[in-house]
């Protein structure tokens, strides 16, 4: 979540000097057994997949919602449903329900689906951040990938399979991982293990790692895009396959996006053999003065910034907005307009209009 820093004290970690080698973020992790994974279907010629992450909640009670998503997109996935909090309630519980309705929606409606997210940091039930035990962690994070990855098994794109695992400010004082409880409970090998079970489990679907700001100008963004890197580097050196990485493009339309260098990750992960995805797309204009107008501008400039930068490092295999209407967004709830206005963060108003941007993002698209 582009917003919160980690609260807690500081990690041992390697000192500057010995610069973060390839061993290092994930502790040595024991290699694990390698997989060979889906082939990247060649899309030369069609245009990049349009996606949205679509609420439960708003399913039922706004048919005119749920349409839209079938209207303007390419790819739906549940936004909240497969998450440890909406999933697993209690320890024996898996409720399948909510995210199969979801993607079994879109599915028979000619759509593809994902899957987000095995491991975040955010809103983890009461029952699971109490185990204090590293092999009762370990067992619940195995059984977990194991069942819910494998009920959607062959339904699934691709699985975000970590969410949100570098340091919101990686420094050598307090490294290059976020500090979460999977963290401090098991390590940094919670990270390869949750990799090596989703291989397993769903060996079709591409298997993802997750993050935000990572593309901003700026020392903080450089060094984050760096972890991320190293993060991939690690995983593929432990023997584990990293498909792709997902940018979530929670874009602050006050801040500078910096497109070289997301052309420079961008190609650096295509060296790796790892693609990318655009997989949270809206835009956060609390700082951005004026009406709808202005605020509209800023979205398409912060946007427009954003694509050229993903499109300079390779051609992402989806580009996906955290939502598709006005209507909807976590956005307001977290970060409100001073000014009282409602915020504009989707391709969508609240009436369902499509925005300036939309069209801008559209059109890229179809260029690829
Ligand atoms: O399902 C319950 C419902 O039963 C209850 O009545 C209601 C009121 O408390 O809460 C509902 O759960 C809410 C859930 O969204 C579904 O609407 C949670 O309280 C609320 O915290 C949760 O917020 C989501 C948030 O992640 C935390 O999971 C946002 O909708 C969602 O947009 C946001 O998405 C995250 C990505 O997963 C990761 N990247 C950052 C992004 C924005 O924070």
């Amino acid at each position: 979540m582009p917003k919160t820093r980690t609260a807690n004290g500081p990690r041992r970690f390697p000192s500057s000097r010995t610069a973060l080698t390839r061993r290092s973020l994930l502790g040595g992790a024991a290699a694990l057994a390698a997989t060979i994974g889906p082939s990247r279907v060649a899309r030369a010629a069609a245009p990049v997949p349009f996606g949205a992450a679509i609420q439960s909640n708003f399913f039922d009670s706004d048919p005119a919602y749920a349409q839209v998503f079938l209207d303007r997109c390419d790819l739906v996935l549940p936004m909240n449903e497969l998450k440890f909090p909406m999933l697993r309630p209690t320890r024996e519980s898996f409720e399948f329900g909510p995210a199969d309705r979801l993607v079994d929606w879109a599915r028979s409606n000619g759509k593809t689906s994902r899957g987000h997210t095995f491991v975040w940091h955010d809103g983890n039930p009461a029952w699971l951040e109490r185990i204090r035990d590293p092999i009762e962690a370990e067992m619940v994070l195995r059984e977990h990938i194991q069942r819910t990855a494998g009920h959607f098994r062959g339904r699934l794109e691709s699985w975000d399979v970590v969410n949100e695992v570098i340091a919101h400010e990686p420094r050598e004082s307090g490294g290059p991982l976020r500090d979460t409880w999977w963290l401090r409970t098991l390590g940094p090998r919670h990270i390869p293990i949750a990799f090596a079970e989703a291989a397993r489990a769903d060996p079709g679907a591409r298997l993802v790692v997750n993050d935000y700001d990572l593309e901003f100008r700026g020392a903080r963004y450089d060094a984050r895009r760096r972890v991320m890197l190293d993060l991939v580097r690690q995983l593929q050196d432990g023997g584990l396959r990293v498909d792709a990485v997902g940018i979530q493009g929670h874009l602050y339309s006050h801040f500078e996006i910096d497109p070289e260098a997301m052309a420079r990750f961008g190609r650096d992960l295509k060296t790796l053999g790892v693609g990318l995805l655009a997989t949270e797309i809206d835009v956060i204009d609390f700082q951005v003065p004026g009406g709808p107008e202005e605020i509209d501008r800023a979205a398409e400039k912060v946007v427009g910034d954003f694509l050229d930068g993903l499109f300079a490092g390779q051609r992402p295999e989806a580009v996906i907005t955290w939502g598709l209407t006005d209507r909807y967004s976590w956005v307001g709830d977290v970060m409100p307009r001073t000014d009282g206005q409602p915020v504009r963060p989707l391709p969508l108003d609240a009436d369902l209009v499509p925005k300036r941007w939309y069209e801008l993002l559209r059109r890229r698209l179809a260029q690829a």
